[in-house]
């Protein structure tokens, strides 16, 4: 099993960014807790400021693909058909996750460009979140 765990803009500064909102647990506590769970995945983890940068990683899938994704695109996540065109052009099943609950805050978040392609969205259950996307992808994604 191969995951592709995609960390988008502004997510490097997680464990000193708007700790009241988003904690402070940085992206290597993330990486650490899921390689702790020993979970039989083949993770690769990946974070980059860049939509470009991201939009290429997502292409890779096409050559090797992986089984899922599970990204969290940060702002991009309100603002980038570039990256949701990436994914519809090779068909990556994902998971979206955020770590705030985008929905109770600025309306602005509310618009995802993702969740009505994403196999599901996990939102506001901070690094739970990414966890509860492998473990569903470990039981099945097809009923419960
Ligand atoms: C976020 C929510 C986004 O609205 C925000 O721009 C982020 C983080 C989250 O994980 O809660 O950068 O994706």
């Amino acid at each position: 099993m191969k995951i592709l765990i995609i960390n988008g803009v502004n997510l490097n500064m997680l464990g000193s960014r708007e700790v009241k909102l988003y904690g402070k647990q940085t992206l290597d506590d993330l990486k650490d807790r899921l390689l702790s769970r020993e979970y039989n995945v083949d993770f690769d983890f990946y974070q980059s400021n860049s939509e470009k940068d991201i939009v290429e990683k997502i292409h890779t899938h096409k050559l090797e693909p992986y089984d899922y994704g599970i990204f969290n695109f940060g702002a991009h996540t309100h603002t980038s058909i570039a990256i949701r065109d990436a994914i519809l052009s090779v068909q990556i099943k994902f998971f979206e996750v955020h770590i705030s609950n985008v929905y109770a805050r600025e309306d602005f978040r509310h618009k995802s460009y993702f969740n009505d392609i994403a196999i599901g969205s996990i939102v506001g259950f901070g690094f739970d979140g990414y966890e509860f996307a492998v473990e569903k992808i470990m039981r099945g994604i097809n009923g419960s």
